[in-house]
């Protein structure tokens, strides 16, 4: 047994060794999890949920020059290319990016409205330049000016068209049958107001696989985003992930994020299904009498809700550019008062650059990698302002597609094997049955995940399970949005499991 920790309890390298033999991947399951295309196992699966496809701030002309002088955008999702595009009312419409007549490249095409509008059909659309088709942002055909007057070609040309949603400052898809779309996820990131939501998005150069993994790993967080010294002005933490206090105190004192991550790096990972995918459980032993409880949720397939602060919780879903490119797609959800928008924008920017978003390190400067820094303040070197970066790393460094045959897996990997096998599950049955039902499409009536990070007084199931209980509830309470919503027994049941 050389891979367990040598003083690994015996109960615990036993469940070790299971776990290792059961997650030997083969080649043929790790292409099988990576693969987005059309037609793939993986790309069926994930052809069952909406997928975020551009931020609500690149179609807005206030915030994004681009849009305002040429409302077009190419978009690239699970491997299929698009183009966004807005009417002079500003309705969006998705369209398949290769023009139906003979393929030329719609990202390129003139917007038209009806006072600029050349040659038939003044009204409002994209005209591909090779011939000059038109289409609606309903991916009608609105006119082939070359066609003699009395064909009726463009009635049987539709381009394909998208279904939109607009939601949580994001513009979501649904590329399945347009026909069973589903209503967006209830997640409390999709029900608060535009002035508690905020979104934002970066750029990796990564199958979304690894990023995915990153939210389901509770254990990295004591490592590769180790401060080996905290900060001691915790009011300056908003917006900036770990900076902020856990809730609750210790001996009546604050404790950031970062002190607790770092001094107590052996936690205890507990998961188990729930409707959106899983719920995880990190505890961290204080002491005798205190017990730090971080629960969050991998929802399945593609994301998870993790805890920023108190008050704001972290919706972040990995959508698949292609098989070696993500968008992570972070949306943020007060449970407070309202977001503060500007400095969210600005903090975040500062990394990732509109129009593009892509990120200012990567492999190309070593992720600004710095030994002096590793040596004396951080483990891995790369910065304490945004630890957006440490994740990036992790990810990008495993290579475009991480070679997942070649793992050693260990007890702190529990929640990643376990949403691998629901994958691997979930392709089969949505390749069986397009209709099949899957994590992470439930009924209305299944309460929303929640999320909390905190101390508790006492170390027994029962004290911090209730602990975790009263604390949701007080950040439910908080949401004055939430109000009037029907009360559902949120964790209950979970609660009850962990207090007996
Ligand atoms: S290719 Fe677009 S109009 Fe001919
Ligand atoms: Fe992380």
């Amino acid at each position: 047994m050389s891979l367990a920790c040598s003083n690994a309890p015996r109960e615990t390298e036993h469940t070790f060794h299971l776990s290792v033999q059961a997650i030997a991947m083969k080649a043929q399951d790790n292409q099988r999890l990576t693969q987005v295309g059309p037609g793939t196992p993986g790309g069926t699966l994930l052809r069952r949920y909406w997928h975020p496809v551009a931020l609500a701030d690149e179609v807005n002309p206030t915030l994004s020059p681009d849009w305002a002088a040429r409302p077009v955008k190419p978009v690239r999702v699970l491997g299929e290319d698009f183009v966004l595009f807005a009417d002079e009312s500003g309705q969006l419409g998705l369209l398949q990016r290769h023009c139906p007549h003979r393929g030329a490249d719609l990202a390129y095409g003139r917007i038209e409205t009806p006072a600029t509008s050349r040659w038939g059909a003044p009204a409002d659309g994209l005209r591909c330049p090779f011939h000059g088709w038109k289409f609606g942002v309903d991916g009608r055909c609105i006119d082939t000016p070359a066609e003699p007057e009395s064909s009726r070609l463009c009635d049987r040309v539709q381009a394909r068209s998208l279904p939109l949603r607009q939601a949580a400052g994001v513009v979501w898809a649904w590329l399945g049958d347009p026909a069973a779309a589903p209503p967006l996820p209830h997640w409390h990131a999709l029900q608060a107001p535009t002035s508690h939501a905020f979104a934002f998005k970066g750029l990796w150069r990564c199958n979304w696989l690894q990023a995915q993994e990153v939210g389901l790993d509770p254990a990295h967080t004591s490592f590769l985003h180790a401060f080996f010294e905290d900060e001691t002005d915790l009011s300056a933490s908003y917006g900036r992930q770990f900076r902020g206090a856990s809730a609750g105190d210790a001996d009546g004192q604050k404790w950031p994020m970062t002190r607790i991550m770092r001094e107590f790096h052996r936690p205890d990972i507990r998961t188990e299904a729930s409707p959106w995918g899983q719920r995880i459980t990190t505890l961290r032993r204080i002491h005798d009498q205190l017990m730090h409880v971080r629960i969050t949720h991998g929802l399945f397939p593609n994301g998870f809700v993790i805890p920023l602060s108190e008050t704001i919780t972290i919706t972040q879903l990995h959508v698949p550019i292609d098989d070696t490119h993500t968008w992570w797609v972070s949306l943020f959800t007060s449970f407070a008062g309202p977001i503060d928008h500007a400095t969210m924008r600005q903090q975040r920017l500062r990394a990732n650059p509109a129009p593009a978003y892509a990120p200012l390190k990567g492999a190309h400067n070593h992720w600004g990698y710095d030994a002096a820094e590793q040596q004396t303040q951080t483990l891995l070197g790369m910065g304490q302002d945004d630890i957006n970066v440490h994740d990036q790393w992790a990810c990008e460094s495993m290579g475009a597609i991480s070679d997942r045959t070649q793992e050693h897996l260990g007890t702190t990997d529990r929640a990643i094997m376990a949403h691998r096998r629901a994958l691997l599950q979930g392709m089969d049955a949505a390749l069986a049955d397009p209709t099949a039902p899957l994590p992470g499409l439930p009924s209305a009536d299944a309460p929303p995940p929640e999320t909390i990070d905190g101390l508790a007084p006492g170390t027994e199931p029962a004290t911090w399970g209730a602990w975790a209980q009263a604390q949701m509830q007080v950040k439910r309470d908080s949401a004055a949005w939430l109000k009037g919503q029907p009360k559902l027994a949120v964790g209950a049941a979970a609660a009850a499991k962990e207090a007996s």
